[in-house]
């Protein structure tokens, strides 16, 4: 049985004062712990969602990580050593506002990947297709790619402490959802290719789904074989949404 996880990824939102008010909302939330619950807020305000969500069971997570796991000579960057010391368990690596707009290959990505883990955090790989990719039937093969970076260079093995994420990037902030029968065929064909090189690990890897998951289709999505739960956007921003997703998921 894999536990349902749901992820709120608050991209680059936030002020202190906003951030505050969406502690204070995710603290009213009655979250059963039947899924896990995670946020991402942005570096800045990793500390202050630590220190707000203490006594809260939600895991704390970065956005990003610098290629290089150790603090060192890497301007701007934040190293996943870091991360940890502040108190994050997991990180988001390839999401594809960075594969597309900051140019990340699927070769930093995995460098990424290894720097979360050898500093213990769980990386949530994400990875999704382009709306011209889906058009040209090429969603598969894409996502393929994207999951054989990690497994070619790494090994299947390393999916044992990891997520995936699969986020169609034309569902991405736009308000269309993939629909749970077009989601589930690609989070079952990421789950057989790890199977076809380890059956233990694939049955146990939670693949999320995400782009536009709000609460009124989350229960839908997460009613799927293969789906385990979301990776949420916008709808994070919003405490008793972000709730009603998290029982969904927990349902
Ligand atoms: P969205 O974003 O829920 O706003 O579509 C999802 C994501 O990019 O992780």
């Amino acid at each position: 049985m894999r536990r349902p996880l749901v992820a709120g990824n608050w991209k680059m939102h936030g002020t202190r004062a906003s951030v505050a008010e969406l502690i204070e909302g995710l603290r009213r939330q009655s979250l059963s712990g039947d899924a896990e619950v995670a946020v991402f807020p942005s570096c800045l305000h990793i500390a202050q969602v630590v220190e707000g969500l203490a006594e809260v069971p939600v895991v704390i997570g970065g956005q990003d990580c610098a290629v290089e796991p150790q603090q060192g000579a890497l301007t701007g960057e934040v190293a996943a050593s870091q991360l940890r010391e502040a108190g994050c368990a997991m990180v988001l690596v390839g999401h594809s506002e960075r594969r597309l707009s900051l140019g990340e290959s699927d070769e930093v990505v995995v460098r990424k990947f290894v720097a979360a883990q050898a500093c213990g955090l769980i990386p949530v790989l994400c990875v999704g297709e382009t709306l011209a990719q889906r058009e040209a039937g090429e969603t598969l093969v894409v996502v393929g790619r994207q999951l054989a970076a990690i497994v070619d260079a790494q090994g299947v093995g390393v999916f044992a402490r990891a997520v995936v994420a699969y986020e169609p990037v034309w569902a991405i902030g736009t308000g269309l959802t993939a629909s749970p029968e077009q989601a589930q065929e690609v989070h079952a064909a990421i789950r057989a290719r790890l199977a076809a090189q380890d059956a233990d690990v694939a049955g146990k890897v939670r693949i999320l789904y995400g782009g536009s998951v709000k609460a009124a289709n989350a229960a839908e999505l997460f009613g799927m074989p293969d789906i385990d739960g979301g990776l949420v956007g916008g709808a994070s921003l919003n405490a008793d949404e972000f709730g009603a997703i998290c029982r969904a998921a927990g349902n």
